[in-house]
């Protein structure tokens, strides 16, 4: 009865891993998916964060050696799922206590209240005003058909804006949802940047009440945000015309350029952090063009994903968060909500969330996995410096400036198709066919090996 089907391509991102997959080379190099992957280091985070009283156990005990190119499992992941060698602490021992009983439709109840703080800020006046509803959905994706679905059986608008380009997956997710897809220009190719000038306008002939998807943080695949001053603009207009924004914050926390600063902490008069202000400075400012739409009183949605922060890609952590006018407004979405997601997947998985949760809510935990997300941040951006000096040492020609320009996980190379396949042809270097690379799956050891293969690429 099936016999009438035609092969579907692969998927234009996870496709390029099955095809690298397949490639025999020893020299194979996967830049396709968003995934972190290690350098070759010892991750001892644990040189800028004494504690006197338990953690320097914890930490001499479970400090890995990382090896080329290998997914991170982080160490507050590590350690709280009880699968490193380190003394029983207190969270594992939760953890295998826990039963596996049906969660309920909405999921963990502290993972939800915790990650509305922290894309939302715990002093968030929706959030005081319980004019939020989260649910617990399966990763950014999950959240996004989430509230797909819901905007196209209760909002009065079907059209949904994304930006040109966007993730490959968000026209698919919100097309299957219901919702109508459209686009506004975002990315400018002759400048490798924001084309502002034609966002504005795009959102500017919108029809009223249209949804608009933004990339809250890190845009995927540009690595083009708008500054402080243009979100302003952009949300003045959007309120303006009552468009209703929907935010997919993937990276929160990761990928920006922060700086961090030293100070020294006593707390409770045990132990001396060597504290990086970066920690909450960055989880804050990366969610601030989402506070800044809260601030103002509207309402929005935003999908939250765990994969990329907490490198939990494959436990499928997400949350949809949405702002209402009030707090009976707000159950009532989520008594709605539920009738969404019972019929998809009933309710969702335990495990991952309740790792975020005890991230979140334990003080400690949640500053060592600030250092780890520093860690992951400072190699990508080392990454991008070591591939643009080493492009301009080969004198390739072409401006490559947007490769220490752009911010987050990836690069918009600005290579074309043609040029992408000759790379894997010649190169066995995989990548989206739109010249996108994980900057995240390079290490200093193939950042030459890549130079060589754009070089090649645009002087052939
Ligand atoms: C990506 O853009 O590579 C990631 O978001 C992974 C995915 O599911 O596409």
């Amino acid at each position: 009865v099936f016999a009438h089907l035609v092969r579907a391509p692969e998927d234009p991102i996870l496709g390029v891993t099955l095809a690298y997959n397949k490639d025999p080379s020893p020299v194979k190099l996967n830049l396709g998916v968003g995934a972190y992957r290690t350098e070759v280091t010892m991750l001892f985070s644990v040189f800028c964060y004494v504690d006197y009283r338990r953690l320097c156990e914890r930490y001499s005990l479970c400090c890995l050696v990382h090896q080329e190119g290998k997914p991170l499992v982080l160490n507050v992941v590590r350690l709280w799922n009880g699968n490193s060698s380190v003394t029983p602490l207190s969270f594992c021992i939760i953890c295998r206590a826990r039963n596996k009983e049906y969660l309920p439709i909405t999921g963990v109840a502290d993972f939800n209240k915790l990650s509305a703080q922290l894309i939302f800020g715990a002093d968030s006046p929706a959030i005081q005003e319980s004019r939020v509803t989260t649910v617990q959905c399966l990763s950014g994706t999950g959240s996004l058909r989430v509230g797909g679905e819901f905007l196209a059986k209760h909002y009065h608008q079907r059209n949904i804006y994304l930006p040109q380009p966007t993730w490959g997956n968000h026209p698919k997710v919100f097309t299957l949802a219901g919702l109508t897809v459209q686009t506004y220009r975002y990315y400018a190719p002759a400048t490798r940047g924001l084309d502002f000038q034609g966002l504005m306008e795009d959102l500017g002939a919108v029809p009223s009440g249209s949804v608009i998807m933004l990339h809250a943080c890190a845009h995927n695949p540009t690595g083009v945000d708008p500054t402080p001053e243009q979100w302003e603009e952009i949300r003045k207009l959007i309120r303006s015309k009552a468009l209703l924004p929907f935010f997919d914050s993937a990276y929160q926390a990761m990928f920006c350029l922060h700086f961090f600063a030293l100070s020294i902490v006593d707390h409770e008069h045990t132990r001396i952090y060597l504290h990086y202000g970066f920690a909450s400075g960055s989880l804050d400012k990366d969610a601030q063009p989402v506070r800044s739409f809260v601030a103002d009183g509207g309402e929005l949605l935003v999908a939250q994903s765990y994969a990329k922060n907490m490198g939990l890609y494959g436990e499928r952590v997400g949350a949809l968060s949405i702002v209402c006018k009030s707090a009976d407004v707000a159950s009532k979405v989520e008594s709605q909500l539920k009738l969404v997601i019972r019929p998809m997947y009933s309710n969702p998985p335990i495990h991952g969330a309740t790792i975020v949760a005890a991230v979140l809510k334990d003080s400690d935990l949640f500053n060592e996995w600030t250092i780890e997300l520093k860690e992951m941040a400072d190699r990508i951006i080392s990454m991008r410096q070591q591939l643009f000096d080493a492009l301009h040492a080969r004198g390739t020609p072409g401006d490559w400036s947007h490769i220490i320009k752009q911010i987050g996980m990836f690069t918009f190379t600005g290579l074309n198709s043609e040029q992408v396949s000759f790379m894997t042809r010649e190169y066995h270097i995989y990548m989206t066919s739109d010249g996108r690379i994980s900057m995240a799956g390079l290490s200093s050891k193939t950042v030459p090996h890549l130079a060589d293969a754009i070089h090649a690429a645009v002087t052939k």
